[in-house]
C-alpha cells in the first residue's frame, strides 16, 4: 500500500492524532463546519433540505434513523469456527508458535526501491514459507510467477463454484534513514504486545496470516475444499506490481479464465477502526485512477551573456505556478463509493446534523454535495478522496552556468478521482499551456495535438509520461457477496472478537464502501472478478503503526485476528460440511 493509502486513517483517532502530530482533526473540522454555519459561509438551505430534486422526502422533515433504506445494515452471517477462532485467540502455546514464526518473516530483508532489478532476496522469503508452512506446500498447488511471484491453488471439489481469492504482498518499502529507527528494522522483536520491524504491518502480517489460517485449517483436517482457494502473493506491489501481481493477474485468467473468480481480498485499511465516535470498517470498493504527464518546453539557447527576456526555465516555471494555483475542483458524483460512504455515516454514526443531513441527501441533492464539498476543502482526510490530485514531482533542465538550457521538462503525477478522467486533466494542461505559449510566443503540442506551430522563441509538448490508469470499476454493495462478505465482518467483531465493546450499546458498527488515494496490486487483477476488496483484519490505528515510516510496528492482536477471520472465511466459503 502506498504512503497515501494510509494517510486518510491518520484522522481515524482524532485525539492520538492531534496529540502526536498536530494536524488538522475530524473534532476541529466538524468544529470548522459549525463555526461557517454560524457565519454564514455556507448557504443557507443546508439546514432545510427543500432542494426540488431530493427525493424519498415528502413530509419536509428530516430523515428519521429508522429510515434506514440509504444504507443497510448487512445481516450477521453465523460464524461456523468459533471454537477455532477463540482458540487462536486465546491460546498460549499457539500463540507461542505464531510469534515465532512471524518473526521470523520480518527478519527477511524484503525491501525493494522503485528501480530495483534484483529480487533474489524473495527467494529467501519463499524459503521461510515453505519451511514454516509445509502442509500449506503439502497440500496446495504452487506456482511462482515471474520467478518470485507465488500462487497457492487448493482445487475445489465443486467446479461450478468459483474459487476465492486471497491477496498480499511480500515486499516491503525501504526503511529510510537508518538512525530514526529505535531498533533494528529486522530484528523481528516481539516486546509481549508488537512486533516491529518493517514490513510488520504492510504487509507480512497480512501474508502470514493467510499462510496461518491455510496451515491450521489443513492441520485440523479441514481440508476438502469444495469451493477452490487461491492465495497470490506479489513481490513489488510498493513499486506499482507489474513484476509480481501483472504476471499474476495474467497467470490466473490464462489458468481460470477472464471473472472466474468469486471475490478477490487484498490489503487494505484494518476492518475495525475506532472513528469519528463509533466504530467503522471502511471497506475499499474502488481506487483512483491516475496520468503522469510531462511538460517539455524545448527553446533554441545560445550564450546566456545575450538572453532573451526569459528562458526555457522561466517559461516552464510560470506553467508549473499557474499549475498549482489552480487545483482541480472537488467533485462527488454517485459513482464515487464516497457517496455510500456518507450516508452509511449519515445513517448509522454519530456525524453533526448538518453533515449527516447533507449525507443523507448527497446522492440527489446538489445543495447537500456542496456541503460536504466544501467540509472536504481543508481536510486532509478528505481532500483527495473528493478531487483529483496533482503534484509536480520531476523536474530537469539546465547544464552550465553560462549556457542558455535548451530542453527543460517536469513530470506531474495526477491521481484522478471518479467524476473526472484523463480529459479533465489534459483540458487543465491545454489551459495552462495555453497561457504560456501565448505570453512567450512559442509553440504548443498537447497530447499529440498542435495548438499553436513551433515558432523560432521556441515549443511546449505536453505528453503522457507513462500509460494512464481509469478510475476502477467500483465493488457494487448490493452483491449477494458483498452482503456476506460484510455479514461476516460483523459478525466477527461483534460476537466473537470484541462483544464487551457492543455491550452498552454506544458505538455502532459502521460498515462502509469508501476509497483511498493509492493503489494496491489489485489493479492488475479487474480481469478477474467484480468483487474486489481491500480491507484487512485489525483494530490498529494504522497511522500510529507508522506504515511506511520508521518503527513500523503491529500488534499480536491485530495478527491473530488475520489468521481467526481468514480460518473462518476460508472455511465458510470453501469447506464441504462433514
Ligand atoms: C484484461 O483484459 C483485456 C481485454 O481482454 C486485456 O487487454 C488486458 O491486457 C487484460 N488485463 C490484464 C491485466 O491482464
Amino acid at each position: 500500500m502506498s504512503f497515501h493509502d494510509i494517510k486518510y486513517i491518520e484522522l481515524g483517532d482524532s485525539k492520538t492524532v492531534e496529540e502526536k502530530r498536530g494536524v488538522f482533526t475530524v473534532k476541529k473540522l466538524v468544529l470548522l463546519v459549525f463555526a461557517a454555519l454560524a457565519v454564514g459561509l455556507f448557504h443557507p438551505s443546508i439546514n432545510c433540505f427543500t432542494g426540488v430534486d431530493t427525493v424519498a422526502k415528502t413530509d419536509g422533515s428530516s430523515f428519521s434513523a429508522s429510515d434506514s433504506a440509504l444504507c443497510p445494515i448487512p445481516s450477521k452471517v453465523p460464524i461456523k469456527e468459533h471454537d477455532a477462532i477463540q482458540y487462536i485467540l486465546t491460546d498460549n502455546e499457539y500463540k507461542k508458535d505464531v510469534i515465532e514464526r512471524f518473526s521470523k518473516s520480518l527478519q527477511i530483508e524484503t525491501v525493494i526501491y522503485d528501480d530495483t532489478t534484483d529480487y533474489s532476496e524473495m527467494q529467501k522469503f519463499h524459503d521461510y514459507l515453505e519451511e514454516s508452512f509445509p502442509l500449506v506446500y503439502k497440500t496446495a498447488d504452487v506456482y511462482k510467477i515471474n520467478t518470485y511471484g507465488l500462487v497457492f491453488h487448493f482445487p475445489g471439489s465443486n467446479e461450478d463454484l468459483k474459487p476465492i481469492m486471497l491477496a498480499a504482498h511480500m515486499d516491503t518499502v525501504p526503511i529510510g534513514d537508518p538512525s530514526d529507527w529505535k531498533e533494528s528494522p529486522f530484528s523481528g522483536r516481539f516486546d509481549g504486545d508488537k512486533f516491529h520491524g518493517r514490513g510488520a504491518s504492510d504487509c507480512k502480517n497480512l501474508l502470514v496470516g493467510l499462510m496461518e489460517a491455510a496451515e491450521k485449517l489443513i492441520a485440523d483436517g479441514k481440508s476438502n475444499f469444495e469451493r477452490g482457494v487461491i492465495l497470490a502473493f506479489g513481490y513489488d506491489e510498493e513499486a506499482s506490481g507489474w513484476q509480481g501481481a501483472h504476471h499474476i493477474g495474467e497467470f490466473i485468467e490464462k489458468k481460470f479464465g477472464a471473472n472466474s473468480i468469486e471475490a478477490i481480498v487484498d490489503e487494505g485499511p484494518v476492518m475495525f477502526l475506532d472513528f469519528m465516535g463509533d466504530y467503522y470498517s471502511m471497506i475499499i470498493s474502488g481506487e483512483k485512477g491516475y496520468s503522469d504527464l510531462t511538460v517539455e518546453v524545448d527553446t533554441p539557447g545560445g550564450h546566456s551573456s545575450l538572453p532573451k527576456d526569459h528562458t526555457s526555465i522561466g517559461m516552464i516555471s510560470k506553467f508549473i505556478y499557474d499549475y498549482e494555483n489552480d487545483p482541480f475542483e472537488a467533485i462527488l458524483v454517485p459513482e464515487n463509493p464516497m457517496m455510500g460512504f456518507f450516508e452509511c455515516a449519515a445513517e448509522q454514526g454519530h456525524l453533526p446534523k448538518p453533515l449527516a443531513d447533507a449525507g443523507k441527501n448527497a446522492r440527489f441533492d446538489e445543495k447537500a454535495r456542496d456541503v460536504i464539498l466544501s467540509y472536504s476543502h481543508d481536510n486532509t482526510f478528505l481532500k483527495y478522496l473528493l478531487r483529483t490530485s496533482q503534484a509536480i514531482d520531476i523536474i530537469n533542465g539546465g547544464d552550465k552556468a553560462n549556457s542558455l538550457p535548451r530542453s527543460v521538462s517536469a513530470v506531474i503525477n495526477h491521481r484522478i478521482v471518479y467524476g473526472n478522467d484523463v480529459d479533465t486533466v489534459w483540458s487543465k494542461a491545454a489551459k495552462h499551456g495555453t497561457t504560456v505559449a501565448k505570453k512567450y510566443n512559442i509553440g504548443l503540442t498537447v497530447n499529440d495535438e498542435v495548438l499553436f506551430p513551433e515558432t523560432e522563441n521556441g515549443n511546449m509538448v505536453i505528453s503522457y509520461f507513462g500509460p494512464p490508469l481509469k478510475t476502477a470499476k467500483p465493488t457494487s454493495t448490493k452483491s449477494e457477496f458483498w452482503g456476506e462478505f460484510t455479514g461476516l465482518i460483523k459478525s466477527f467483531y461483534e460476537d466473537e472478537v470484541y462483544p464487551e465493546k457492543f455491550e452498552t450499546g454506544s458505538k455502532n458498527f459502521i460498515i462502509t464502501p469508501s476509497i483511498m488515494t493509492g493503489n494496491t496490486d489489485t489493479r492488475h487483477y479487474w480481469n478477474l472478478t467484480d468483487n474486489i476488496f481491500r480491507v484487512q483484519p485489525g483494530s490498529l490505528n494504522m497511522f500510529e503503526a507508522n506504515v511506511h515510516g520508521p518503527n513500523e510496528w503491529v500488534d499480536l492482536e491485530t495478527h491473530l485476528q488475520s489468521i481467526s477471520f481468514y480460518y473462518n472465511y476460508i472455511s465458510h466459503f470453501s469447506i464441504k460440511e462433514e
